[in-house]
């Protein structure tokens, strides 16, 4: 009996957890537990769409990253790699009106948005190769994006960095107009952040997953870090094309066509664009929320010692998981 009430108890207790993983806000924003991460309620239904509809190809190139991590810089970057050819005056180039994020869709927010029954997107008039960005973890990506050969370019940013990022961009959303980012509230936020509660958190086990596959498979996930591309941003380019299938060719790299795709997508250039400035891409947040300052050691303008003692912590175990910055 004493093992069978050691059951019950570690059952409870288990209950207890799912319990206390319910209705988490952040920032405002119902989470709930789902398939090992925190998924926003507002995505939930366009979440289970993709999983259960998305066909990946062959030649697809998925962009994985956690919110705040770069992913608006990565959005412009590829999509400037791929269509180089198509848009060699840079004058001309989409990005000038259109957001980068309207360049490369995210399939949990916008592809399977509105989608109901068999009411599905048509994803096959797409130029080849069909650039997606997801923001899901790995474990509970779709199978056909494990299985095929469709590559996954994944972008990490140091949780310092991230964290304070993200502070400042939530308060932006349309929910919280009005709201002034004080310690009390970082503080509230450092701690569920901790504790991995913030949308697609945990953050280890978001960066750990993709990172494991590239250690596994560096052909299918590429594995870029936020502080690396803004120290070295040509290498990084050179790899991105490298690895999307359309290298420069010496010619490009003796040119300045890599130092043009620098310049066009440097946030200095995309902040001064009137899309960026005015343009509201999607329905809960303007596009200028995207841009802030785009800087490495940004945080140590905002938390104290002790705060930035708990994400280092989060660092160490990253660390015991062979994984460092
Ligand atoms: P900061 O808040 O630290 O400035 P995401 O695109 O994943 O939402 O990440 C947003 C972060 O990337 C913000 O960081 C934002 O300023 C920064 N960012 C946006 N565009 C950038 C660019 N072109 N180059 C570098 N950083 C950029």
């Amino acid at each position: 009996t004493d093992t069978k009430s050691q059951v019950q108890s570690e059952d409870e207790f288990k209950q207890g957890e799912i319990a206390l993983q319910k209705d988490q806000l952040w920032f405002g924003y119902p989470l709930h537990f789902y398939q090992g991460f925190w998924c926003l309620n507002m995505i939930s239904d366009i979440t289970i769409s993709f999983q259960t509809n998305f066909q990946a190809q062959d030649t697809d190139v998925i962009l994985a990253s956690l919110p705040k991590t770069g992913t608006t810089w990565l959005k412009s970057l590829l999509f400037s790699i791929v269509n180089r050819k198509k848009y060699s005056d840079v004058s001309q180039h989409p990005l000038h009106s259109i957001t980068p994020h309207e360049l490369i869709d995210h399939l949990e927010f916008e592809v399977y948005k509105n989608c109901h029954g068999n009411d599905l997107p048509d994803l096959t008039k797409i130029p080849l190769p069909r650039l997606f960005a997801t923001h899901m973890p790995y474990l509970p990506l779709p199978e056909s994006i494990k299985t095929s050969k469709c590559r996954i370019i994944y972008v990490c940013r140091n949780p310092l960095d991230n964290f304070v990022s993200s502070c400042h961009f939530w308060p932006k959303l349309d929910l919280n107009k009005g709201m002034k980012l004080d310690v009390n509230i970082m503080e509230e936020h450092l701690d569920k952040y901790c504790k991995g509660i913030f949308p697609f958190g945990p953050y280890e086990d978001h960066l750990l997953g993709y990172w494991k596959e590239s250690m596994k498979n560096s052909n299918k996930v590429l594995f870029l870090e936020y502080e690396g591309l803004k120290k070295e941003p040509k290498d990084h380019l050179k790899r991105l094309a490298e690895f999307v299938g359309c290298p420069f060719s010496k010619e490009e790299e003796k040119g300045n066509v890599i130092d043009e795709i620098i310049e066009l997508c440097s946030i200095k250039s995309l902040k001064e664009m009137e899309i960026n400035k005015r343009g509201k891409y999607y329905e809960w947040f303007e596009n200028k929320a995207l841009f802030r300052k785009g800087e490495v050691g940004d945080w140590s303008n905002y938390l104290t010692p002790s705060m930035a003692k708990r994400i280092e912590e989060m660092q160490e175990r990253l660390k015991e998981a062979g994984f460092s910055f």
